[in-house]
């Protein structure tokens, strides 16, 4: 007999609950369309040369010891240098910490922040390993409701109403996975201003901020006057290196009075786990050093996709979606008239008839029933076929 620790049973990952599903049908010799993970390296695209050959460089020429906890000095340079570029974000590199991907970071944040029953405020839909991770420390996930009707945007009016003595942080990721939408300047600095207001720290997951389509990207740290803020972004989706896991954290308080304190707790957490793979942050370097030109031609395939997806979810009864403003994924909603018991149920049905693979909305978050979310990462071709046979599936369902 083996007794778990009670938090297993409170570990899920939406994303990844109906794989087993899907593989078991592929072992029957179905062809399965996944349009469940954000990972651009399962489709056509790649890690770009230069920074694959850093990582042999940097194995052969002896970056293979533990180096700093907090990172290696030359990548956190760089990191604060990509902010000061990228966004105009005035970050010390010695407030830098590299991490195993955001997930960690995530990890760092809720393993520094809160105490058993303290509670964060997280986006309702949200990425779920914030809620994981959340539960996991003892603490309590408190949803705020974006706006589906307002382009997804945070409700502004909830997130004040949701907080309590007992809230430690809110979250805020933008762009924003599920729903792809891009938040505006001014909600931004509203959720700035609640957050000054009771004392809270703000943690801004920014992991998209280099696949915009339309509107301007501003990182909440440019914004924020006199709130402190913790910002996590990484490697793995704008420079292609998803399974590298190499991520970072960054403080940035304005008052400077939190961040030394702040950046302390990071770094003994950080020490518990020794460090980052030495050869990959090497790659990191040159990968921020290096050309972005993989980049613009990512973000020019997935504009292409990203119209079409946009015009044939709107196309089929049943389906409607907001258009996505950044990120790869789509977050349609299910009409009721859609004879279904509910979102899980949905993409089960789906996968077992007509083999596409797309994740419920419910794994995002309680106010996220009836919806579902679809990457755009793959060719049209596949998304095409994968939209035929939704449609042919809908078009059964209708009541
Ligand atoms: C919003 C968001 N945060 C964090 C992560 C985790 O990223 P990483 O690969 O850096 O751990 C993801 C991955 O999909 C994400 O969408």
């Amino acid at each position: 007999m083996v007794f778990l620790a009670d938090r297993i049973h409170k570990l899920s990952y939406a994303i990844r609950e109906f794989v087993p599903l899907a593989r078991s049908l592929e072992e029957k010799g179905e062809r399965v369309l996944y349009l469940n993970i954000g990972d651009p390296l399962k489709y056509d695209f790649d890690t770009p040369s230069h920074i694959k050959k850093a990582l042999c460089e940097a194995a052969t020429e002896g970056y293979n010891y533990y180096t700093f906890s907090e990172g290696d000095p030359e990548l956190r340079e760089a990191i604060a240098l990509k902010e000061r570029k990228w966004h105009g974000v005035d970050v010390k590199a010695r407030n830098v910490i590299v991490t195993h991907g955001v997930s960690e970071a995530i990890n760092f944040v809720c393993s520094v922040l809160l105490n058993r029953g303290e509670k964060a405020l997280i986006p309702t839909p949200t990425y779920p390993l914030y809620q994981t991770y959340i539960l996991m420390f003892g603490g309590k996930p408190v949803s705020y409701r974006c706006l589906e009707e307002n382009g997804w945007q945070p409700d502004i009016e909830d997130i004040e109403k949701k907080i309590d003595e007992k809230t430690k942080f809110i979250v805020v990721i933008n762009p924003n996975n599920p729903t792809g939408a891009l938040y505006e300047e001014k909600t931004l600095k509203k959720i700035l201003d609640i957050a000054a207001e009771h004392s809270l720290v703000v943690v801004s997951d920014e992991i998209y901020d280099g696949i915009v389509f339309e509107g301007e990207f501003k990182s909440l740290a440019k914004v924020s006057k006199d709130v402190p803020v913790i910002v996590l972004n990484g490697f793995s989706k704008t420079f292609l290196m998803t399974g590298w896991r190499l991520g970072y954290l960054y403080v940035y308080d304005p008052t400077e009075r939190v961040e030394e304190t702040l950046m302390e707790a990071f770094i003994k957490v950080a020490r518990c786990r020794l460090c980052v793979t030495t050869p990959i942050q090497r790659a990191g370097v040159a990968a921020l050093k290096g050309s972005l030109q993989h980049l613009e031609e990512m973000k020019k395939k997935l504009l292409k996709r990203r119209d079409f997806i946009y015009k044939r979810v709107n196309e089929i009864e049943g389906l409607e979606a907001v258009k996505p403003k950044a990120a790869f994924y789509i977050f349609p909603k299910i009409s009721e008239r859609v004879g279904i018991k509910d979102d899980r149920e949905f993409v089960k049905k789906l996968l077992l008839e007509e083999k596409v693979l797309v994740v419920h909305g419910s794994g995002f978050g309680d106010g996220c029933k009836g919806h579902f979310r679809a990457v755009f990462l793959p060719p049209e071709e596949v998304l095409e076929e994968a939209f035929e046979r939704i449609e042919r599936f809908l078009k059964r369902q209708m009541k």
